[in-house]
């Protein structure tokens, strides 16, 4: 088995990211120098070229907020695209970013280089949102072993001495969005039952609201618009977000911003605001309950009612605040529970995650960890006249795959056209179209051919794979559909080639045998030893089998000491797997 001391759990949040590793049989926060678990999403680029990441970057949000990017996960797997001087960003590279000063605070802190990652998601994450943060990953080098949902996640971290039988809630509300997940957990098996969400409700817009309030304050007071001051504007955020923060402990707080602007005469205004939990509560109670329905909903989903939760446990900053918990005891009737810190429990949960089948029971620890984790969303095809035909539905669990036979709608037809879509909806709407394409057919009048679609959602990243097989000819196609605005290989190897001082390469590895293809991006220092045992760690190889794997480029068999910066082709490499 590999040593699982080099890969990382990271919480790649909206606000704030953290890190944890598994160490001597337990899991351990990464703490940067001051002690703290948060590094805050944010990444500054300066005029002078030098990028800020963390708080560092978040300071500047005052002075330069438009060099200045942050809440980027929100942005992930969409078309955005950011702007600074005359570059353009998508948020792949500032997902980046942040992933290589995460890094960096955690060889500083461990002595340890971590090439390997488990990453947590929301638990509703569409497959573009996936992807996006994976390939985040991968352009700082880091190769994502698995994708956990943060909900799972918090679970394990919850969970892992936990020897009864317990169904319990998470309930986590972070900076962007807003997740719930039932599931069962018993002696290290974690079993899912349903999950549900908000994509985009958090602290962010509790913020917002505060914002809102204090512009309208300083209207009145000032004849003063914030909205036209970007400066002004951040100023009042982070003082927004700070009497938050200080009300979750205080029952009333003073809002003071010494420098808002300066007045024509060159004196500086200077703001001052008396706030209290209770105006704050008023300005926000209905977000607050905004979480009412998706708890209702994996209740609903997983047939299970109040009096059957065991616990609720809190993830996330924003249930620190004491109207989140008077809410939950309100509604739900019952008090939530947070051991656990609610902002470092799903980075420990990932970083469980990285010790997943590994078995610990024979150094009489723990049992072996296992999870059974649902789909966050159901994957059909667009069938006759205009209408979606489920193939895999929302809450089933996770790996999973199914297979349905189709026809042909149109006589004689060359081709047929395979398209999937996720999501709940009926007929096909743009915003859940997933991919398409073309497999050949022999041409028979209509409803004669048979294609064989199959799905499957694999545990590593909870992401789709499609395989259309045409009975008659046996002519079988496999495709990873490239979710809707995913960068392309070349536009990934560019902003690879941006990042990195040494040069990496995207190797592709081909198993003909078995129709598999994956995409490994390595460092040229790297040897072809390293790739196998990278692939026999993600099971791409198996490590029972009696035949050993080897690695061939155009028909030549590579020795294992070999580097990758000996071959010609510097960008991309195709490698052939066989086994003697
Ligand atoms: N003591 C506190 N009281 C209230 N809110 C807090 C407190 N501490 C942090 N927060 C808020 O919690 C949010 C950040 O929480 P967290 O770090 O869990 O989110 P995240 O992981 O970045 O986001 P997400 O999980 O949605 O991607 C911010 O909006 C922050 O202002
Ligand atoms: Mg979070």
């Amino acid at each position: 088995m590999s040593n699982n001391t080099n890969i990382i759990g990271i919480d790649f949040g909206t606000t704030n990211s953290k890190m944890a590793y598994w160490f001597l049989d337990e899991p351990h926060i990464i703490y940067d120098n001051n002690k703290e678990v948060n590094t805050p999403s944010v990444v500054y680029f300066k005029e002078d070229g030098t990028i800020l990441v963390g708080k560092d970057a978040k300071k500047n949000l005052i002075l330069y907020p438009e060099r200045t990017v942050y809440s980027v996960k929100r942005k992930m797997g969409f078309k955005h695209r950011y702007h600074i001087d005359n570059d353009v960003y998508p948020p792949e590279y500032i997902g980046a970013l942040i992933f290589r000063e995460l890094l960096t605070i955690a060889k500083t802190q461990t002595g340890i280089e971590f090439n390997e990652a488990v990453i947590s998601v929301p638990a509703n994450f569409s497959d573009g949102q996936r992807y996006a943060i994976k390939d985040a990953a991968e352009i700082v080098g880091l190769n994502v072993v698995r994708m956990i949902n943060e909900p799972t996640a918090a679970a394990l971290a919850y969970g892992l001495h936990e020897e009864e039988k317990k169904t319990i809630l998470i309930y986590d509300f972070g900076g962007g969005t807003f997740d719930v997940s039932i599931l069962i957990v018993e002696d290290n098996f974690f079993n899912v039952e349903a999950s549900s969400g908000i994509n985009k409700l958090g602290g962010d817009d509790i913020d917002e609201r505060i914002v809102k309030y204090l512009q309208d304050i300083i209207k009145k007071e000032y004849a003063f618009d914030i909205q036209k001051n970007l400066k002004a504007l951040q100023l009042v955020r982070l003082a927004a977000e700070s009497a938050k923060i200080e009300l979750s402990t205080s029952k009333s707080t003073t809002i003071k911003i010494p420098f808002l602007k300066t007045k024509s005469d060159g004196t500086p205004i200077a703001f001052r605001h008396e706030l209290n939990r209770k105006t704050l509560n008023g300005l926000i109670k209905d977000l607050i309950e905004e979480t009412e329905k998706p708890v209702m909903d994996v209740l609903k989903n997983s047939c299970f009612t109040l009096n059957d939760i065991d616990e609720i446990i809190l993830v996330g900053g924003t249930t620190k605040m004491p109207i989140v918990k008077e809410f939950i005891r309100e509604r739900f009737g019952k008090d939530a529970q947070s051991g656990i810190d609610p902002h470092e429990i799903v980075a420990i949960g990932a970083a469980i995650t990285t010790i997943e089948d590994f078995s610990l029971k024979e150094r009489n620890k723990i049992s072996p960890i296992e999870i059974s984790d649902v789909v966050p969303h159901s994957f059909g095809i667009r069938v006759f006249p205009n209408d979606i035909e489920k193939i895999i539905h929302k809450n089933e669990k996770i790996p999973i795959s199914w297979s349905k036979l189709f026809t042909n709608v149109a006589p004689f037809t060359p081709e047929l056209k395979v398209e999937a879509y996720q999501g709940e909806k009926e007929t096909p709407i743009k915003r859940n179209f997933l991919g398409s394409f073309l497999i050949k057919v022999p041409p028979k009048p209509i409803g004669s051919n048979k294609l064989d679609v199959y799905f499957e959602v694999g545990k590593e990243y909870g992401i789709l794979n499609v395989t259309a097989k045409d009975i008659d000819t046996g002519h079988e196609r496999a495709v990873r559909l490239e979710a809707k605005g995913r960068l392309s290989n070349q536009e990934k190897m560019k902003w690879i080639k941006k990042i990195s001082d040494e040069n990496f390469v995207s190797v592709i590895i081909c198993d003909k045998k078995q129709k598999i293809e994956t995409t490994l991006f390595i460092s040229q220092k790297q040897t072809i030893d390293y790739i196998l045992q990278n692939l026999m760690y993600r099971k791409f190889i198996s490590p029972n089998s009696t035949q050993s794997p080897h690695l061939y480029f155009k028909k030549e068999l590579l020795k294992k000491e070999q580097k990758l910066a000996n071959f010609s082709s510097k960008d991309y490499l195709r490698l052939e797997l066989k086994y003697f």
